[in-house]
């Protein structure tokens, strides 16, 4: 049985006293109690990191987990600006996202380095989030799974079947941000395709990893999705934001 994974992505936004807000609120709705067989995660942005690490450790936040927005793909050494896997492990955190279509689509990441990141983030006794999905003119040109399946055929090259430590995050990029959620159904469609494709692979890998889906979700959605059988939980961005809403998808 998968667990259902709830994932917030703060992307770059928050501040000291809004993030304390926020694991506040959130502590304050987990304190009755949640769900046992779920998981959440928050994914602040890097240099909030150890103060998120902190007020997690101080409200005993047992069922929230740390998460990064992103790793180098390198493990240490002269890149400006990059923050390796082993610090983002040395600060509390459990998840990384990788290949976000924002980290795509404005720093031209490709799909071998997002696997080279997921490497290191697995070298580091973490959980890849890879990030796929297609654009609207892919969709409308029905390109869809292919380009979809050309990016999971990339990482299984590369992961191979350390695949089953990591989770996908099936997210088209023409619902991210723009309140145009992919139906349950559409949804469902490509999480199957994508799990039939990596059962070609290895059955147990298919059956075994947690595929989400992310593209505005929001807590009216969040149940629908989250019912259908292939999807595992959501990559939630700008709703996230509301720990009011974050804990409603929690509990959808
Ligand atoms: P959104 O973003 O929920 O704001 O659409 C999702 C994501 O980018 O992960």
């Amino acid at each position: 049985m998968r667990p259902l994974i709830v994932i917030g992505n703060w992307k770059m936004n928050g501040n000291l006293a809004s993030n304390a807000d926020w694991i506040k609120t959130v502590a304050r709705g987990m304190e009755s109690g949640m769900p046992a067989d779920r998981q959440y995660v928050v994914c602040p942005p890097h240099p909030y990191l150890a103060q998120c690490a902190q007020l997690i450790k101080e409200h005993s936040l047992a069922f929230l987990s740390l998460g990064a927005q992103d790793a180098s793909a390198q493990s240490s050494g002269a890149y400006t600006g990059e923050a390796s896997a082993s610090m983002l492990k040395e600060l509390g955190c459990r998840y990384v996202i990788l290949g976000h279509s924002e980290r795509r689509q404005l720093h031209h990441e490709v799909d071998e380095v997002v696997a080279a990141k997921a490497l290191q983030v697995l070298d580091n006794g973490m959980t890849p989030v890879i990030c796929v999905g297609e654009t609207a003119d892919e969709r409308n040109s029905g390109r869809a799974e292919e380009v979809v399946c050309g990016q999971i055929t990339k990482q299984v090259a590369v992961l191979q079947d350390r695949l089953v430590d990591c989770l996908i995050a099936y997210e088209p990029v023409w619902a991210i941000g723009t309140g145009k959620v992919a139906s349950a159904q559409v949804a469902q469609d490509m999480h199957r395709h994508i799990r039939l494709q990596l059962a070609e692979f290895d059955e147990d890998v298919a059956s075994h990893v947690g595929i989400l889906y992310g593209g505005s979700v929001k807590p009216d959605n969040a149940v629908e999705l989250f019912a259908m059988p292939d999807i595992d939980g959501g990559l939630v961005g700008g709703v996230s934001l509301n720990p009011n809403d974050f804990l409603a998808i929690c509990q959808a």
